[in-house]
Parts: structure tokens; sequence; C-alpha cells
């Protein structure tokens, strides 16, 4: 949610941060902005993607080697280029880009309006420009200070660059619940939001932790809290790669990571599976397995497609290791006054590891005793930095807006858990436990057959592509995944869809079936069967469409439904992995033929890091 990058060295500025931005712009694109830093300070800045920002630039001066850039997701003020970043102080002193919310923001802005200020813009961060310049005039101390003390006076979340017109040579950077990364160059560094602008040029890097602050001249960089104490920086090796960040021969991300599935699974588990099939390991918990096995209540906190993969894990854990769960909308859960109680396990998931929600969930959780399990894809990321424990996902860099890969990644990590949980539990017999990991392992396979269905898929996506508003149906185990390919549909093509557990439907849903109402239903063989066969017809006889994703050979279904897709036969706790794929492609197809923009939907950005 917004992006900053920014570059201090002997390069020119302006293409590494463009580039940056184009890599970044999937974290909001509803304007984009930069200030290039030379013995003058030249500032662009638009409403629109970061190709409308180029463009804007065009034919103007993009000298400098010192700059930040911005991509930005509306939170303060509509899109437009007034409130896009980078912002200026009144009298021309600081230059502020900005991921996060200043949630004190009309509180500071009523002072400085008393003090003179006037303001161009909605946003906080021109606020925050203001008060830092402010402070700098007023207290005529340096611009690192003027900083450090207005964000004593901040309540709120950010990702902070800052340059001080009066000193040129260095920029400013700061975190509190908003992601920084420093990339460490030779006698240069970059900054970003994510390591994904910063890997082309260095896999060093430095995270940010919250309530510090850099300094940073082209051959020095100072790392401080904001109580001015001074701190070592911590220098890692970024696990990217470039390839991971490039399209390939793919038209979208989504495409690209709806076909890495197969390598991404495998890439969780690897190393967590004994090569017989007999073991699940899984290092990152095993200090917590005695509160895990023990817990009285699991409670799982997510937002959107990760907290349906914990409805997924809430099955699989009763099922598997008869524990009680909870899954909690984090944002609810925060905010909700929650019982939590010492022997409670909290299962944070989360793609990017920064959601704010999620973020703030489990530090409240933390505050009550519980022990906190992360369950992320973004390593170093903030919540995987709050837990006690936890399982990377190691997805791979997720890029496409909708999630794909990152759900059924976590979904893998949770049948792990559940398994290793249930064995360790004593509930499940060693012949079980091996025969379910044995399964597992073929998820990868089973899914590359049904990739080779995508061109099916695609023509069952042209019958629906201009439905108004669509229906997904599941039971048990494959009711999240029903939530889920609602959501996937939802948010990238604008068709209105709801999930619901099958049997649900006749309490309402049902009312809104006609000829015109795709019904998708998850039908494959499991002990629901006979059961959702009778839902498929209760469908059918009000003159629904019915799309059902079936197990392969399935005779009965393929009779009545409108449309069948197969899946490979599997272990009824195995079929999410297999039965949110194919829709996926639907989606995907569809928002395509409806000319959406399917990596970068309206209104959307990947990584939610204000609640
Ligand atoms: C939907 C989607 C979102 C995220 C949600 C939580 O496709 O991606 O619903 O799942 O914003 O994000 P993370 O998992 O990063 O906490």
């Amino acid at each position: 949610m917004c992006g900053i990058v920014a570059y201090v060295g002997g390069r020119t500025a302006y293409p590494i941060i463009v580039k940056g931005l184009q890599r970044l712009e999937y974290r909001g694109y509803d304007s984009a902005g930069l200030a290039l830093i030379n013995s003058e300070v030249n500032v662009y800045k638009c409403k629109g993607k970061v190709k409308d920002l180029e463009n804007h630039a065009k034919g103007k001066s993009i000298s400098g080697s010192i700059g930040m850039g911005h991509t930005r997701w509306a939170t303060h003020g509509e899109p437009s280029d007034n409130n896009a970043h980078p912002h200026v102080s009144q009298n021309g002193k600081f230059i502020v880009v900005h991921n996060g919310i200043i949630e004190n923001y009309s509180h500071l802005k009523k002072e400085l309006v008393s003090r003179g200020y006037t303001f161009q813009s909605e946003t906080d961060t021109e606020v925050l420009a203001n008060l830092i310049e402010n402070i700098y005039i007023n207290k005529e101390v340096n611009a690192e200070m003027a900083v450090r003390l207005a964000l004593t006076k901040v309540v709120g979340a950010y990702g902070l660059v800052i340059t001080c017109t009066d000193e040129k040579d260095q920029l400013i950077a700061a975190r509190k619940g908003s992601p920084l990364v420093i990339g460490v160059g030779d006698n240069e560094y970059f900054l970003a939001s994510d390591a994904t602008p910063i890997v082309e040029y260095t896999d060093q890097v430095i995270y940010m932790n919250d309530e510090e602050v850099a300094i940073i001249k082209k051959d020095k960089l100072t790392l401080k809290s904001i109580q001015n104490d001074a701190l070592k920086p911590k220098i890692q090796k970024v696990d990217l790669t470039i390839d991971e960040i490039d399209k390939g021969n793919f038209e979208h991300f989504m495409l690209k990571e709806i076909y890495e599935q197969p390598i991404s699974i495998e890439d969780t588990f690897r190393g967590r599976i004994a090569m017989d099939h007999s073991k699940i390991f899984l290092g990152g918990i095993s200090d917590v397995m005695p509160q895990l096995s023990q817990a009285r209540r699991i409670i799982i906190a997510a937002c959107g497609t990760s907290w349906h993969a914990g409805i997924v894990g809430e099955y699989l854990f009763e099922e598997f290791a008869r524990i009680p769960v909870e899954v909690e909308y984090a944002s609810e859960f925060r905010y909700r006054n929650p019982i939590i109680n010492e022997d409670d396990v909290i299962i944070a998931i989360s793609q990017s590891g920064e959601t704010a929600d999620t973020l703030a969930a489990i530090k409240m959780a933390k505050e009550h005793g519980a022990t906190i399990i992360g369950i992320c894809n973004v390593a170093g990321s903030s919540i995987p930095r709050e837990t006690h424990a936890g399982v990377y996902t190691h997805a791979g860099v997720e890029i496409g807006v909708a999630s794909t890969k990152a759900f059924t990644s976590q979904v893998t990590v949770l049948t792990m858990m559940a398994l290793l949980l249930g064995k360790t539990k004593g509930h499940l017999k060693d012949s079980v436990y091996k025969e379910l990991i044995n399964e597992l392992t073929q998820v990868p396979d089973k899914i590359r057959a049904i990739l080779k269905a995508e061109t099916d898929i695609k023509q069952i996506a042209d019958t629906y592509k201009d439905a108004n508003n669509a229906l997904y149906l599941g039971r048990g185990f494959l009711f999240p995944v029903a939530l889920e390919g609602a959501l996937k549909l939802k948010e990238i093509s604008y068709i209105h869809a709801e999930g619901y557990p099958a049997a649900e439907m006749k309490h309402g849903p049902i009312a809104l079936i006609d000829e015109n109402m795709p019904v998708f239903v998850l039908a494959t063989k499991d002990k629901s069967y006979e059961k959702i066969v009778s839902n498929i017809q209760e469908v059918k006889a009000r003159n629904g469409k019915v799309i059902a994703i079936v197990t392969e050979g399935d005779e009965v279904i393929k009779k009545m439904a409108d449309h069948v897709i197969e899946v490979p036969d599997c272990h009824e706790a195995i079929a999410p992995l297999l039965t949110c794929v194919p829709l996926q492609f639907i989606s995907y197809h569809i928002a395509v033929m409806r000319g959406c923009n399917v990596d970068q939907p309206r209104n959307l950005a990947k990584s939610v890091t204000v609640e």
C-alpha cells in the first residue's frame, strides 16, 4: 500500500527510481511522483500510473544522483496531482514521501494553520512535511533532529523518506509500522518499501525496524532510534532473484503466478517432508510445539484471502488435531475486546507480513500472553518479526494483486501443521499420517494436470463473462474455496459474487437464482458428495447455470451441470489445493475478457498497511 523508492549514490537517480516505482506499482497505483536532488530540486508528480509520470517528466530536467519516488494508494484525499507525493513543505525546505497514515494529522494541521501554514493538498503527508519544517525553522536544529522531533509528535504509521534542501547530500528515512528496506551498494544506497526494486543492484539489505531513523549519504549510513540512540545496522542477504519479479512470457503476473503453483507448493514443502514421506519437520515452530499441542484453543487471525486459508486451517486442525479453532477477521478481533488466554495459540496468516490489522491483532494477543505463530510469505516483514515462531510459505514474490500462489502455499503450510499436530497429539494413526503426507506431495503434479485444462476453462469463462452476479457454493473443506472463488471474481472482474456453504443456499440466496445466475459448485467426491448433488439439483430446478468442479470421471454431475471442470481424485482435506485453481482461471479469463486490469484492479493494493 503505497510504494517508496529512493537512491543516493554516483549514478543518475531518475531511471533507478522510475524502474523501482514500476516494480512497486502493485502496492498502489492511483498516482505517482518523484523528486530529484541536484544543485536544484525538481519535483514531478501526477495522478495516474508510473507511465503517466514518465510522460509528465519527458523533456524536463532529470539529472541528480539523489532522488526519491512514490506510487500512491490514496488514504487521505482523492487521487489527484496535488495529493500525489512527494510533498514539499511551505517554505520549500523539506520534501517528503510517505507510506502509512498519520492518525493525528487534523490536530497537527490545526496547530500549523494557527502558525500561518496553508496547505496545497488534503494529505496527512503534507502536514508532516510542514511540521518538520516548522520545528526546523523555530528550533534552529539540523534536518535529522527536526525529523526526529516531529516524529515524537506523530501518532500513526509511517515509512518515510525525506530530504532537506539545505542538506542536499543526504536522505533521511524513518519507519514505524510501514516497511522500509535499505539496499547497500558500493558507495551507494537504495531505499524501498520492499526489496523488489533493490535486487537488481545489490543483494545486501537492511530491514529497518520500527522507530528507527537512517541518515543516508552516498558513502555513509547512520542508523539511530527516534530518541537518538546509535544503532548498528544488520546487513542481510536478500532471498530474491530478478527472474522472480519479471513477468517472463506471461501476459499478466496473475497468470504467471497461477502457473507457478506446482513449483511454489513444492518450495513450501521442500525440506519439510521426509524423502520417504514418513514425517513432517517444521523447524520454525519446533520451539512452540509444546504450547501448540497443549493449546486450549487456536485463534487464526487474518484478512481477505489469507482469512479464507485460515478457514481451511480451521477444518484441518479440528479434523486432524482435535483442537478447537476460531478464525477471526484481524480487524474485528483487535477492536472487539476478545477473550485471550495464555494457553491460546494465535496463528497470523499474511502473504505480505505487513497487513496493519493482522499485525495489530497479534501485538494485542501477545500482550495477553498468548503464543503467536506466523504463516507469512515475505521474509523479514513485520509480522514474522512480531511472532514467537513461524513457518514461511516460500511461495516466492507474489506481484499480482489478486492472491493465487500465496493462498495455496498458506493452505499447504496449514495442512502440514495440522498433520504434524495430529500425529504429535496421537489423533492420527501412522498409516493415515503417511498417506496424507503422500497425498500432499502429489499436489504439484495434480495441479500440473489442471493447468492443462486452461483452454477449456477459458471457454467456460467466455460463456459467463457478461454476468452481473455469481454464486459459489461448497461444503466442508470446500466452503472456504467457494469464498475464495467469489473474492477472486469480484476483485478483478468487478462482478458481484458471493460464496456460501452450499446448504445455506436455501436460507436466502436461492431467491437470487434464475437463468442468468452462474453458480460455481465445488462438488468433488467427499463425504458431502450426495448432499452437494442435491444442491446442484436445487439450482437446476430454478434454471440456474451450474459450473461444477468435480472429481475426474464423475458421470453423475456431468449429466446435471451445464459445465464440469475435472480435477484429479484426492483426499477431501487436500481438495482445496486443487479446486481453487480452476476458479483462479475463471476469474482471470473473465477479467481479461471484460478488459479489466488484472494485476492492478481498481481501488486495491497488494499490501494493506493501513487499517
Ligand atoms: C485478495 C487478496 C487480499 C489479501 C489481504 C491480506 O486476492 O490478496 O484479500 O489476502 O489483503 O493480505 P496479506 O495476506 O498480505 O495479509
